[in-house]
């Protein structure tokens, strides 16, 4: 069970308040959005843009870190989260560890800087996260991503990001030395599950809000699902 981008439902997405959320609703892992901003440093952000979730505008590429700091991230979901910001990669890691819960990092990045945002999210995580815990899982739909994942930390596992299986899924995986495959659970049916399953990887399905569909995707395999509500599920996992 990993509570997606925290736990969106019930908090501004991708905060630290999200985090706490997802700990207080008994998720045992997080997943969150890495991309960078101007000067090259990972932040915690879904969109490319600030629009949504942050009181800001435009380009978060294009955002310069001490303008970043004063945005305020949880304003648009409701007052009381009035203040939250958006957490550096290293501020998120730090917070997820202190919690007790796994983290699951996907790369989100501008094109071109796919492998640079990678590298640097690593990085970044190495600072915060205790030696002694497992390692994040490094995801992302981005090949280059991976790959860059793969040599800043071969130890950390990977895993491949898709929408639809691709017909190379198998052959991808392998050769970026992915793990695990997270599939949109929409696109998912048991025979691509027993599929996944049989070629020794595990499968994560996102995202899945619903108990009942939940309840079907273990039924078929599968090993996990990112929910925004991690509550619902758990009470049928
Ligand atoms: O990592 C699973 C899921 O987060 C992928 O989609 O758009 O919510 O980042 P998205
Ligand atoms: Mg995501």
């Amino acid at each position: 069970m990993i509570g997606h981008r925290g736990a969106a439902l019930s908090a501004p997405e991708n905060t630290l308040a999200g985090f706490r959320r997802a700990r207080a609703l008994a998720a045992p892992w997080v997943e969150l959005d890495v991309r960078l901003a101007k000067g090259d440093l990972p932040v915690v952000i879904h969109d490319d843009t600030l629009d949504r979730t942050t009181d800001g505008t435009g380009s978060v590429a294009d955002c310069p870190p001490e303008t970043l700091g004063t945005l305020d991230a949880g304003s648009w979901f409701g007052k009381r989260f009035a203040g939250e910001r958006v957490p550096t990669m290293a501020e998120a890691a730090a917070l997820i560890a202190a919690l007790g819960l796994g983290l699951n990092i996907e790369v989100k990045a501008a094109a071109g800087r796919e492998a640079d945002t990678a590298r640097l999210a690593v990085a970044a995580t190495r600072q915060a996260w205790p030696a002694d815990r497992a390692p994040p899982l490094m995801s992302s739909f981005s090949r280059q991503a991976l790959q860059a994942a793969r040599e800043a930390a071969p130890d950390w596992p990977r895993a491949l990001l898709v929408d639809g299986l691709p017909a190379d899924w198998h052959q991808a995986a392998l050769g970026l030395g992915c793990t695990v495959i997270c599939a949109d659970h929409r696109r998912l049916d048991q025979r691509q599950v027993a599929r996944v399953r049989a070629a020794g990887l595990a499968l994560l399905a996102w995202t899945v809000n619903d108990p009942g569909r939940a309840r079907q995707l273990f039924d078929w395999g599968v090993d996990g699902v990112f929910s925004d509500a991690p509550d619902r599920i758990l009470a049928v996992a």
